[in-house]
């Protein structure tokens, strides 16, 4: 059944047309083009056309133990980033996790229909065990079952997020699933990702392994000013260059090309796989257009950051009224909840 039509059918309101989005980042740093391209630019794209939630997942970054010095800048940090990037609190509601502890209560609720051998094979689970040995926190298991609650406890019906995101969306539907046919209601709708360009985003990094990430130390940041764009755009890993016309690109020159294809313009797209394909390619000019063309998308973005993250009056504004919006949604789906599981009050 389509999720508008489920959720017309849960609310028993036909007039109800606008569907819920959800999607949040974790407050572990600056957020990088991983994080515009495979989800903030969709955020600021459908804010206006859904019934959109953007939070910062605080709660969600608490695995990795943050020094609590730092903590409330770096939620401060995305928030800002978040508003200097466009997003409109008028139009979207946005909120910090921690602020809303319906999400805390969903989260223990639906651990109890969470199974650890499914949950143990997560691929991000078993990444994180490989780069972590020391610290496999039960967060770190339940990741997921947190992250669905994120997510069903708006009701939401899409989710924008890049490609590494995918299978705990597929959760997310299971614990839906599970909960609706468990308990003979339709409490939940299936999430789905939104994506715009056919299929979910992977940004590479630019040392020419696997995808950008905070962790991986490969990340462009939207905080970056247009020196350290150009330095680290000009260091990414290439090869000697192609001898024969026509052939397969290696990965570490796709990548540039995928970067390219996000931030560039058709033509100049077309100019360098025209330099590639006949063996004339300089890439000393591929990665200056490169850097240059990256500025044009983040320096506006940076330009407004620092000016935002200072105003505490008004990002205080911003928390509190996305927190009311965000609890009282969050509540009308967790009596739903209860309702269903069987709690009555004496
Ligand atoms: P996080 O904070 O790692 O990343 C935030 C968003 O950025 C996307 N992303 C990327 N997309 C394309 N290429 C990349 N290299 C890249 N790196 C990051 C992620 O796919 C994500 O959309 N678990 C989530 C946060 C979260 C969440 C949620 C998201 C918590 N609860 C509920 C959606 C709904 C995470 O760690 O994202």
């Amino acid at each position: 059944m389509p999720a508008a039509k489920q959720l017309r059918r849960l609310f028993n309101d036909t007039t109800y047309t606008m569907e819920t989005v959800l999607s949040g980042i974790r407050s572990t740093g600056h957020l990088h083009l991983g994080n515009y391209f495979g989800a903030l630019k969709n955020f600021v794209k459908i804010q206006d056309k859904y019934n959109c939630y953007f939070f910062i997942a605080d709660l969600h970054s608490l695995t990795t133990h943050p020094h609590p010095d730092d903590f409330h800048a770096s939620v401060k940090t995305i928030l800002a980033e978040y508003l200097a990037a466009g997003l409109d609190p008028e139009k979207a509601t946005l909120y910090i996790q921690s602020d809303v502890p319906e999400v805390s209560e969903l989260y223990v609720l639906l651990n109890m229909i969470a199974y650890v051998g499914e949950l143990e094979r997560t691929v991000t689970f078993k990444e994180k065990v490989r780069q972590n040995p020391d610290n496999v926190n039960a967060g770190l298991l339940t990741y997921p079952v947190l992250m669905a609650s994120d997510i069903l406890i708006h009701r939401a019906n899409w989710v924008p997020v890049g490609k590494d995101q995918e299978q705990h969306l597929e959760m997310a539907r299971v614990y839906a699933r599970r909960f609706n046919s468990m308990y003979g209601v339709e409490v939940f709708p299936e999430a789905h990702n939104l994506v715009f360009t056919g299929e979910a985003i992977k940004v590479p990094g630019l040392d020419g392994t696997g995808k950008m990430g905070k962790s991986n130390g490969n990340g462009i940041y939207l905080y970056d000013d247009e020196k350290t764009i150009t330095k680290k755009v000009m260091k990414a890993v290439t090869d000697s260059g192609p001898t024969e016309p026509n052939s397969p690109m290696p990965q570490v020159i796709e990548n540039l090309f995928t970067l390219l294809r996000l931030v560039s313009d058709q033509s100049t797209v077309d100019y360098f796989t025209e330099k590639w394909n006949d063996c004339s390619i300089r890439y000393g000019d591929l990665k200056k257009q490169l850097a240059q063309d990256i500025c044009k998308i983040t320096l506006p973005i940076k330009e407004k950051i620092d000016a935002i993250y200072n105003d505490d009056a008004y990002l205080s504004k911003v928390v509190a009224s996305g927190r009311d919006r965000a609890r009282a949604s969050a509540s009308a789906t967790l009596t739903e909840v209860r309702k269903a599981i069987g709690f009555r009050a004496f």
